[in-house]
């Protein structure tokens, strides 16, 4: 029997390589589509620009029309990553496009399922020039996204155009608000810096391993269903050595909506909602990782 096969893009990127190693570990033939190649070659890489739907078109071709049933999906994390490291422009072109054209693509060629990398920069506090903290507490998939970035923004687009697409094909786009992803060099970084708790505030103090992302993405892919959804992937933990009520009541606290108890140090960005959708369950825990 040949091997299921999925599509990662940005697969040479930061969490890109850990989605591609958990996904050939669960047996799955991967294919990455990146401009760059990955430090260490784990799988097949086909440089391409994402932005040309012509060179997305043909890298996926292959994979898909009589032989389509093999192609599980697509999980695309090709990006740039953040706000301000490139001009406004250039990054809104970059993460809209080449969303549009992994979406377009999959319609034409009959793909069935998507996973796309949202961000929690798209509730735009982690970019604003002028801070302005949550309305309230913790962070779930109804709060406003109210981004003046271009990278906040251009994942509230990319949400959106996926509602299209499923509408258009009834294609499966599940939209990941991801938290601040984290490789095993990160634990440490942070860590030296626990005594600065106010340095990841915008971020909630969130954190998510990319190992747990990845897990998450192969669920996302393997579960039948679900239509369209955005859905917050983060830890069940902070990435803060403090409590949580601590952080809230020295950093937070014109928050006066707060929905749970805030016991020990439970996450400010929930996410209820994905492990009932997808049974999703944390693998990787902060503090086990120092
Ligand atoms: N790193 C985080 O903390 C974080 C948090 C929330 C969401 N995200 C999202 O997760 C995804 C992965 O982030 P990352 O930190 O691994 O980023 P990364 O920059 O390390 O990896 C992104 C990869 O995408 C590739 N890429 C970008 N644009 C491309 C294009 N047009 N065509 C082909 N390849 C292209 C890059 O070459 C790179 O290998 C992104 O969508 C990012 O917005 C990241």
């Amino acid at each position: 029997m040949s091997k299921k096969t999925i599509i990662i893009t940005g697969g040479s990127g930061k969490a890109g390589v850990w989605l591609v190693k958990h996904f050939i570990e669960q047996g799955y033939e991967v294919i990455n589509l990146d401009w760059k190649l990955p430090d260490e070659p784990l799988c097949r890489t086909i440089i391409t620009d994402l932005n040309d739907l012509g060179q997305v078109h043909n890298a996926l071709a292959p994979f898909s029309g009589t032989n389509r049933s093999q192609v599980e999906g697509i999980v695309h994390f090709a990006a740039i990553p953040q706000a301000y490291t490139h001009t406004n422009d250039v990054c809104f072109r970059n993460n809209v496009m080449n969303t549009y054209n992994v979406l377009e693509a999959a319609a034409n060629l009959g793909i069935q399922k998507v996973v796309l990398a949202s961000s929690e920069s798209s509730y735009g506090m982690v970019f604003a020039s002028e801070y302005f903290a949550p309305q309230y507490l913790p962070v779930d998939e109804a709060h406003p996204q109210l981004p003046e970035d271009s990278y906040g923004l251009s994942k509230v687009v990319n949400e959106v155009t996926a509602e299209a697409f499923h509408r258009r094909t009834g294609m499966q786009v599940i939209s990941f608000r991801l938290g601040n992803i984290l490789i095993p060099e990160s634990y440490a970084t942070i860590q030296a810096k626990f005594a600065d708790t106010e340095g990841r505030k915008r971020i909630l103090w969130s954190y998510i391993d990319a190992r747990d992302v990845a897990s998450a993405c192969r669920l996302a892919i393997e579960k039948d269903g679900l239509g369209v959804q955005a859905l917050i992937l983060a830890a069940d933990d902070t990435s803060s050595d403090r409590g949580t009520q601590e952080l809230v009541a020295a950093h937070l606290a014109q928050v006066t909506d707060i929905r749970v108890p805030l016991e020990g140090r439970i996450s400010l960005l929930s996410n209820a909602k994905i492990k009932q959708v997808l049974g999703w369950e944390q693998q990787i825990y902060f503090m086990d990782q120092l």
